[in-house]
């Protein structure tokens, strides 16, 4: 897989550049998926990074994949699954062109869905709500331009934040279970700045 990652060089010392703290969104979900003795949830961590959220995951009894353009990241994923005895499978692939052909009970994601270009989205959400197991969940967490805020020092060219509310668009036929926006205060590449996200749960109602 040729495509250039920066995330490679960001994740290639020992420290995790994400830090080992899941995503609020993880407790989310885990309120409404509930792992129990006869049932393991099966997890898709789409851009799981260096594993932060797939670990809490699999540590709370989810079957957890990881997929993630990063190399590095996916190993550094694994690393971290075992000091903590837990098992995350891993797939290296480049979301813009991967198309899913396995079920999950959860499609999971945090910050990665805006690398895919706005052309190839609404096809891209069809294949993960085609792959979702009946009342199975997509929760998700994207960037959103907001005229407001400034366009981030370090944003890459192949980046394409979502317009506000445009996530939900693609939900309209399941049921809604949480949707916010927030905007926060970020010091990656040093400079200050603000992100705006849009996070959704939504659930496969048949
Ligand atoms: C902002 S990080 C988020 C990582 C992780 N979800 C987290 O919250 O810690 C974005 C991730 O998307 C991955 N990524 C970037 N472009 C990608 C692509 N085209 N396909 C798959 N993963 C990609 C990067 O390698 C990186 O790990």
């Amino acid at each position: 897989m040729k495509k250039n990652n920066p995330y490679d060089q960001r994740y290639a010392s020992k420290r995790y550049y994400w830090g080992k703290k899941p995503s609020v969104m993880c407790d989310r979900v885990i309120e409404i998926i509930r792992p129990s003795s006869d049932f393991r949830p099966k997890l898709l961590d789409l851009g799981c990074g260096e594993g932060r959220n797939a670990v809490y995951f699999a540590k709370h009894d989810f079957k957890v994949v990881g997929l993630d353009l990063s190399l590095i990241g996916l190993e550094k994923t694994r690393r971290y699954a075992e000091e903590v005895g837990v098992h995350v499978e891993t797939i290296h692939a480049d979301i813009v062109n991967y198309q899913l052909s396995d079920s999950y009970d959860v499609i999971f994601s945090t910050g990665t869905l805006h690398y895919l270009p706005p052309k190839v989205r609404s096809q891209h959400f069809q294949n993960y709500k085609d792959c979702t197991s009946p009342n199975g969940i997509n929760a998700f967490s994207v960037f959103v331009t907001k005229p407001f805020i400034r366009r981030a020092p370090d944003a890459e060219e192949n980046a394409y934040p979502y317009k506000s509310g445009e996530l939900m668009s693609y939900y309209w036929d399941w049921e809604i279970l949480y949707s916010a926006e927030e905007i926060f205060d970020c010091m990656s590449s040093g400079v200050p700045h603000k992100h705006a996200v849009n996070r959704i749960i939504a659930r496969k109602v048949l």
